[in-house]
């Protein structure tokens, strides 16, 4: 039995005309960190307020530890929310904000004091500890929001963007704090975000909604490597993996401005069942420029012009047209090509994805 169970679990909002969320399933294990992805206005914050009793579930059920908690109030579900727009009571100081659920629950003095002052120091808050809302920054705010969801002894803790506020530093080290809180206190969390690379960094498993629906659930690296549909392929992961319409015949491959790749004969035989046209996606770090590929690959050696480079640092990506597309290649930082450049590559036949043109569902796991 899993701990939290939603079970086609759906919302439509009074006057709307469609569904929010609509069919939503997942067994959540105890102790699990899941975190929702996908873009704005696709139902992440729905489910969340579902799950902790805020918002009416129109159809479905939620189970927790067994039990239907469809109609449950909020504070009997066991679980403590960070909201995507929290409000701090202006009135109190932050000491007071983050001790006012263990003060209202009746705990004792001393214990509130150990456990806020461990929140305030885990949190970074030590020299804001007397302020008052209206004199802290944003992201200050929002450390404060965290704060008081942390203090209690939930086993379940639902987050709602609790890091969209701060800066890219502080983000990183919350990443971290956060992480290092699930697995000091083994409470189950629903993280919710629309920043992947904290969705991947974070969670055992991943959801991926588009429009009220989940596409996906899976580890990390399974939706990384494979991508159920385009849709998944393409949020997941940074740059976007690159995307082309080509036709195949046999073991060849035809890009739209009449390149060609030829298959390599096992990955052909996979595909024999579906000639014509499809899309292709490649990751750029699976477009490879280095002299072994080209050496491995070299029938099938491609070449385009560079048209923008971004130094990252650690690594370069290049930004050339090819194939009817715009195309990135993340390359290593000893790669100095530069624009105009003219450069040879290959893609990695072991890397690539295979999409259906009309219903863009992943054609075989490559
Ligand atoms: N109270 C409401 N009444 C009617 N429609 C609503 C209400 N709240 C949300 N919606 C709609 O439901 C859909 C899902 O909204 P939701 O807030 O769950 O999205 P989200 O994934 O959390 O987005 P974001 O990343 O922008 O926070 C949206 O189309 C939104 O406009
Ligand atoms: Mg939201």
């Amino acid at each position: 039995m899993s701990f939290i169970e939603l079970k086609n679990l759906s919302k439509k909002y009074d006057k709307a005309d469609n569904y929010s969320v609509k069919d939503f399933n997942l067994d959540i294990d105890e102790g699990e960190f899941i975190a929702f992805v996908g873009p704005s206005g696709c139902g992440k914050s729905t489910t969340l307020r579902m799950i902790a009793g805020f918002e009416d579930i129109t159809d479905g059920d939620l189970i927790i530890d067994g039990e239907k908690v469809n109609e449950k109030a909020p504070k009997d579900r066991g679980i403590s929310m960070v909201f995507q727009n929290y409000a701090l009571y202006p009135h109190m100081t932050v000491y007071d904000n983050i001790a006012y659920g263990l003060k209202n629950m009746k705990v004792p003095k001393d214990e509130i004091k150990k456990k806020v002052d461990w929140a305030i120091d885990v949190l970074g808050l030590e020299e804001f500890r007397k302020r008052k809302p209206k004199n802290l920054s944003g992201g200050q705010r929002q450390r404060v929001a965290l704060g008081r969801a942390i203090v209690k002894d939930t086993k379940t803790f639902l987050m709602d963007e609790p890091l969209s506020n701060l800066d890219a530093k502080l983000r990183v080290s919350m990443r971290n704090e956060i992480s290092n809180l699930h697995r000091t206190l083994g409470s189950t969390t629903i993280y919710v975000t629309h920043d992947q690379v904290e969705a991947m960094t974070m969670a055992d498993r991943i959801v991926i909604m588009k429009d009220g629906v989940v596409h996906q659930v899976g580890r990390p690296m399974e939706l990384y490597e494979h991508p159920t549909n385009k849709f998944v392929a393409g949020f997941i992961g940074s740059p976007q993996m690159n995307f082309y319409d080509v036709s195949l015949d046999g073991d060849t491959i035809t890009f739209k401005d009449g390149n060609k790749i030829t298959l390599p004969k096992d990955l052909a035989k996979k595909l024999e069942d579906h000639q014509g046209e499809m899309i292709l996606g490649i990751r750029g770090e699976d477009i490879k420029l280095d002299e072994p590929n080209l050496e491995k690959y070299k029938d099938n050696i491609l070449e385009a012009t560079v048209n923008n480079t971004e130094i990252m640092g650690n690594e370069n990506n290049l930004y050339f047209d090819f194939g009817g597309a715009g195309s990135i290649a993340r390359v290593s930082k000893y790669d100095v090509s530069d624009i105009g450049d003219r450069i040879k590559f290959i893609f990695n036949p072991e890397k690539m994805h295979f999409f259906d043109k009309d219903t863009e569902e992943a054609i075989i796991f490559t």
